[in-house]
C-alpha cells in the first residue's frame, strides 16, 4: 500500500466485481440502443476503462471535463465545461460515467444538460456514492460503492492530482493534507 494511504478501503478485486456487474446492468439494459458512454474526466478515467471493457453491446464512447467549482455549499453556482463531448446526443441514450457523487453538483447539471439537448434517457453509474453529503436532487441509478465522508484517492481519484494511477481506493492520512 502506498505510505500516503493509512487504509485500503477497497480492494482490486472488489473492484473487479462490482465494474463488471455494473456493465452487466448497463449491457441488458442498453442491449439494442448503442448508447452513448460518456465518461467525465479525470477521475472517471480508469473506472471507465475497466467498464467498457466489460460491456458486450455496441457503444459510442465520448468525453466530457467539467470543473467542480461552484459546487459544494454554493449552491448558485454553474458547471464550468472544459472539454464537451462531440457527438450529438439527440435521441440517444446517454450513460454517463462518473467516478463519485458527493454534493451532486456535477451530475444534476450534467444530467439537466444532456435532457436539453435532447437526449432520449439519461442513466448515470457511478463508482462510489458519499450519500450524506447530497445537497443537490439528484442520485445514480447504478452505484458499485455507498463510501461515508473520508478522503479517498486511487482508481482514478486524486489529491492534489497524485495517486490517480493507484489499483485500488485508499484512504488518505490525514497528515497529508492537513499539512497543506
Ligand atoms: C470530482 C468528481 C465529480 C465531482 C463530484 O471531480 O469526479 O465530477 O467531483 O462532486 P459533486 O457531486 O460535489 O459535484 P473533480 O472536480 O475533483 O475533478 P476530477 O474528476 O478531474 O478529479
Amino acid at each position: 500500500m502506498h505510505q500516503d494511504c493509512e487504509r485500503v478501503l477497497i480492494t482490486e478485486e472488489s473492484l473487479r466485481e462490482q465494474v463488471r456487474r455494473a456493465a452487466l446492468a448497463v449491457g441488458e439494459r442498453y442491449a439494442a440502443s448503442n448508447p452513448v458512454v460518456v465518461g467525465i474526466l479525470k477521475g472517471s478515467i480508469i473506472f471507465y476503462s475497466d467498464f467498457i471493457r466489460h460491456l458486450e453491446i455496441p457503444v459510442t464512447l465520448d468525453f466530457m471535463a467539467v470543473s467542480s467549482y461552484g459546487g459544494g455549499s454554493v449552491s448558485s453556482g454553474k458547471l464550468r465545461m472544459k472539454k464537451d463531448i462531440e457527438t450529438d446526443v439527440k435521441g440517444r441514450d446517454v450513460v454517463i460515467v462518473e467516478d463519485i457523487i458527493d454534493s451532486g453538483f456535477t451530475l444534476a447539471n450534467l444530467k439537466a444538460l444532456f435532457l436539453e439537448r435532447g437526449a432520449r434517457s439519461v442513466y448515470i453509474v457511478t463508482l462510489l456514492n458519499k450519500r450524506g453529503r447530497r445537497e443537490y436532487d439528484i442520485e445514480p441509478d447504478y452505484n458499485c460503492f455507498d463510501i461515508e465522508n473520508e478522503f479517498v484517492v486511487g482508481y482514478g481519484l486524486d489529491y492534489n492530482e497524485k495517486y490517480r494511477n493507484l489499483p485500488y481506493v485508499g484512504v488518505l492520512k490525514r497528515e497529508v493534507y492537513e499539512k497543506n
